[in-house]
């Protein structure tokens, strides 16, 4: 870990040379997902906060909003693009309210190509399939991305939501820089074939919803703020009695946190940063004092017995409901066909 402005450290992210902020910034929730987008001068304010603090690795996609969430980070950048690493990702579409997933050439290059303007910049610096598009050979998809590192549009590749084996077929056609995964004290399946085949092959692993998209930072309580349009009101996790079963996971964080001098938070955040230098935590927040304090978890240190308490108390038994219901696709869902078989589109 390398020295970065207000203690925020750098780290290498993947081995093709990018390098980001030891945390990084999940930017979905200022525009979509959880709620009514937030006011946009606040928002660009705390992004312009994030980067003079050293969180310098800014993450949205083409879908948040869909679109606006780009578009928010082209105003925000306006002077200090070379000061922040930049991520984004294609590979939902909605159509006629639809979710579609797509990773046909055509499609990655005119995402490519639309994301540049939104975002107003010449390059993007980590470009992620958010989804894997099951009916296209991986290789594919890889084909075209390599074409666009080629052409310099982007700089380095990533993956979201990838098994272990479509990683490595990815990353046998171009290296792969990140893999991003849900990766929490409570969503840890991750860990078993996904996370040591990004290590063994040196990809970097990006891990979102780090504090559980809230449910660490502020207990069962959350469900009764949620408003209307946010998308965890129809997450199996976050339904009322699947939020009372998994209550006493948060009290019992919450009471080491005490202990710790910590919130809650932080402690949650910490668990992952103590996973390994090549693992990058991007919390999602809109709130100033929110993003400072989770950048307090970077002072957090835990002990491997501290590490095995935490755990248990969210063994995979322990925790109820799934992180998505049943028409999102996941890593489970992401075997594509063997280029071999494949006639074109
Ligand atoms: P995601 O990656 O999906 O954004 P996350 O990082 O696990 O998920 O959690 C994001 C949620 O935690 C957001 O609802 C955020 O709310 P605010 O925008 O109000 O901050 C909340 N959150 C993040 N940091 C927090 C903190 N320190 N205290 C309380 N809530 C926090």
């Amino acid at each position: 870990m390398g020295s970065g402005k207000g203690g925020v450290g750098r780290m290498k992210l993947g081995s093709q040379g990018l390098e980001v902020s030891v945390q990084g910034l999940g930017c979905m929730g200022m525009s979509a997902f959880y709620g009514p987008p937030k006011p946009e001068p606040d928002m660009i304010s705390l992004i312009h906060h994030a980067v003079r603090s050293g969180v310098t690795f800014l993450d949205t996609s083409d879908i948040y909003g869909p679109f606006t969430n780009e578009l928010l980070l082209g105003k925000a950048l306006k002077g200090i693009r070379k000061d922040v690493e930049l991520a984004t990702k294609f590979g939902i579409s909605f159509i006629e309210g639809n979710r579609v997933i797509r990773g046909d050439p055509a499609y990655v290059r005119a995402s490519c190509e639309a994301s540049l303007k939104r975002l107003d910049v010449d390059c993007i610096d980590l470009y992620y399939q958010h989804r894997i598009d099951t009916r296209i050979p991986i290789e594919i998809t890889i084909g075209e991305l390599k074409k666009l590192v080629e052409e310099g549009k982007i700089k380095y590749i990533g993956l979201s939501e990838a098994s272990a084996s479509t990683i490595r077929r990815a990353h046998a056609i171009h290296p792969i820089t990140a893999v991003q995964l849900e990766w929490s004290l409570w969503t840890r399946d991750v860990e078993e074939e996904i996370v040591p085949t990004c290590r063994e092959l040196g990809i970097g692993i990006v891990a979102y919803s780090p504090l559980g998209r809230g449910f660490f930072s502020s207990g069962p309580k959350m469900i009764d703020n949620l408003s209307d349009g946010d998308f965890r009101k129809i997450l199996p996790r976050f339904q009322a009695e699947n939020v009372e079963h998994n209550a006493h996971i948060f009290e019992c964080v919450n009471e080491m946190a005490t202990k710790k001098g910590c919130t809650p938070s932080q402690l949650a955040l910490a668990w992952v940063h103590h996973q390994g230098s090549d693992v990058c935590p991007i919390p999602g927040t809109t709130k100033i004092e929110n993003f400072n304090q989770n950048i307090g978890a970077l002072s957090v240190k835990l002990t491997p017995e501290e590490m095995s308490e935490l755990e248990s108390f969210a063994s995979a038994d322990a925790v109820k409901g799934d992180r998505y219901g049943g028409t999102v696709s996941t890593w489970k869902e992401s075997e594509t066909p063997a280029l071999s078989s494949w006639k074109g589109e």
